[in-house]
């Protein structure tokens, strides 16, 4: 199965403000330098370590040894101690956009070997290095075993200084091949791939981003597609526009002049997310959103409404529930629009 989690609220908030080219708190403005150096120092990598200024390394690869007493190099009586010194400097020469990556095993034998598990405790515990991610090298032809299954593959632990590190991610993934993209169609039956609205706007969906049709409302106009793991994604196919403006038309609920309506969607995780509209112009626009309404006063994450009418124009009743159920506690709250 593809991954779709595109589609999760993070994800499409983050897809939004990189479409409105609008920067993540943590986006690098990164300068990519006209040239590099390189230089290959044969030394004792804390001789070399000690001699680097502070925040002045972009990327640190370390392939350490692992105290397998296979030479004498690899042969530590206190491993973790020896290594605390070389990550103690490789923290300090990282620049802050920096990133760090450990490779290793974690073929923990006893308290005197050491392995990645060591070096995972002693970065989390004794170091202020943040861990991003642990990276699978996956290989074919590693040593083979008989009393345990054999490894195929290495972890190496990416760490940083700060949340504030380069990473270019188009530079490194890969697109499905046409091959792939076959198979995913034929297992995952026909997604869309491009959607025209009337006025024009279109949006096109590759196989990183799968779509697949879901229901058409008629009298809103209002394409409903499924976007994985139950997010809905809608488009209005007379304004063109998708997604949180347009909401799913199951959650419609009209105030009694329509000029108000509660709105919401499926956003995955097993969730509703909803938030009032208001007719502006002719057209619907945000002006609440109920879980930032909600935000203060209850103590759970504002998730399902179990039935709501609108009094008037602008008295909206709901009744709302930490978990859906008979046996469990609903809370009816009035919400008064001035
Ligand atoms: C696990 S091996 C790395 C193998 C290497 N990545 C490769 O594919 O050939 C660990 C390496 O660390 C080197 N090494 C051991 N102690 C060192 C130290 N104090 N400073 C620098 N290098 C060291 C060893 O010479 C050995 O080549």
């Amino acid at each position: 199965m593809p991954n779709k989690s595109h589609f999760n609220a993070g994800h499409i908030a983050l897809n939004t403000m990189n479409r409105d080219d609008i920067k993540h708190k943590s986006h690098v403005d990164f300068e990519v330098p006209e040239s590099t150096q390189q230089a290959l120092i044969i030394g004792d990598c804390l001789n070399v370590l000690n001699r680097l200024p502070d925040n002045s390394v972009q990327l640190i690869l370390i392939d350490p040894p692992y105290n397998l007493d296979i030479s004498t190099w690899d042969t530590y009586s206190n491993y973790i101690e020896w290594a605390s010194e070389w990550l103690d400097e490789a923290y300090r020469v990282l620049s802050p956009n920096g990133s760090c990556v450990i490779f290793g095993g974690t073929q923990f034998q006893d308290v005197k070997s050491g392995d990645l598990i060591e070096i995972i405790h002693y970065t989390r515990h004794k170091t202020k290095f943040r861990w991003v991610n642990t990276v699978v090298w996956y290989y074919k032809n590693g040593m083979s075993a008989h009393r345990y299954f054999a490894n195929r593959h290495e972890e190496a632990i990416w760490l940083t200084k700060t949340d504030k590190y380069y990473f270019d991610l188009d530079s490194v993934r890969v697109k499905y091949d046409e091959e792939t993209d076959e198979c995913i169609e034929d297992e995952l039956g026909n997604f869309i791939s491009k959607i025209v609205c009337d006025n024009g706007k279109t949006y096109s969906y590759n196989s990183y981003q799968l779509l697949w049709f879901v229901a058409y409302y008629p009298q809103q106009d209002v394409l409903l597609c499924e976007g994985g793991h139950t997010s809905d994604v809608s488009f209005n196919l007379t304004t063109g526009a998708e997604r949180e403006d347009v909401g799913n038309p199951r959650y419609y609920v009209y105030s009694s002049s329509e000029k108000y309506l509660l709105n919401g969607y499926d956003d995955g995780q097993e969730c509703s997310a909803y938030f009032i509209q208001e007719k502006i112009g002719g057209q619907y626009q945000k002006i609440i959103f109920l879980e930032r309404l909600f935000e203060d006063e209850i103590d759970f994450r504002f998730c399902w409404i179990l039935d709501a009418f609108w009094e008037n124009d602008t008295i909206l009743n709901i009744i709302t529930t930490k978990y859906p159920g008979e046996k469990h506690e609903k809370l009816y709250y009035r919400i008064v629009l001035k």
